[in-house]
């Protein structure tokens, strides 16, 4: 019945597996780890942040047409930066398939959802998957980052994201408005 599937970790990790290139799911497992420590550190559903782990990159590697057309046969709505950065689409996308194929919960597909861009007053679990997917193990030369993830999520969210929007200036892209959002919030509330 629609509504009752639930997948172990087990089963999604084989399915990313399947899924993805062997990069990206090594990313993922990383992920996973990452968020589980998180979520361990900032008292958050382990279980949950592991989930979110390694599932937040399913659509990833999607073509910029198979992401057009998911986008449409699902009814997604996606804002016009989102449809000229269509690597965007890889959060409301994954967020969608979470849903589907993995019974995820609201609150976890919404961490998925706004992995890509952050947003206005994230839930715990949204903060851990995105700062878990800048500090994964894989990633190297970010001790910086790792240890003041550990110490003050909240510090560590808005130095990820102002690093992402100076970078998007630097290579003269778009600046989602969700992550202006998310970092006005951060620094009117930390
Ligand atoms: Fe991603
Ligand atoms: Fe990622």
């Amino acid at each position: 019945m629609k509504g009752d599937i639930k997948l172990q970790e087990n089963e999604i990790i084989e399915y990313v597996k399947n899924h993805l290139s062997e990069k990206r799911f090594n990313h993922s497992v990383g992920v996973m780890e990452r968020a589980g420590e998180l979520a361990k550190i900032y008292k958050e559903d382990v279980n949950s942040a592991r989930k979110v782990g390694i599932a937040h990159d399913i659509a990833k590697e999607f073509s910029k047409q198979e992401s057009l057309k998911y986008i449409k046969e699902n009814n997604i709505k996606v804002d016009k930066v989102e449809l000229i950065n269509t690597n965007l689409l890889h959060g409301k996308i994954g967020a969608d398939i979470a849903k589907k194929i993995f019974g995820f919960t609201g609150k976890m597909c919404e961490a998925i959802k706004v992995h890509t861009t952050g947003a206005e007053n994230m839930s715990m679990l949204s903060k851990i998957l995105y700062v878990a997917d800048k500090t994964e193990l894989g990633r190297k030369n970010i001790e910086y980052e790792r240890n003041l993830a550990d110490k003050d999520i909240n510090k560590a969210l808005l130095y990820m994201i102002d690093e992402t929007i100076k970078l998007n200036i630097d290579r003269n892209r778009q600046i989602h408005p969700d992550s202006i959002l998310a970092r006005n919030y951060l620094l009117e509330n930390i």
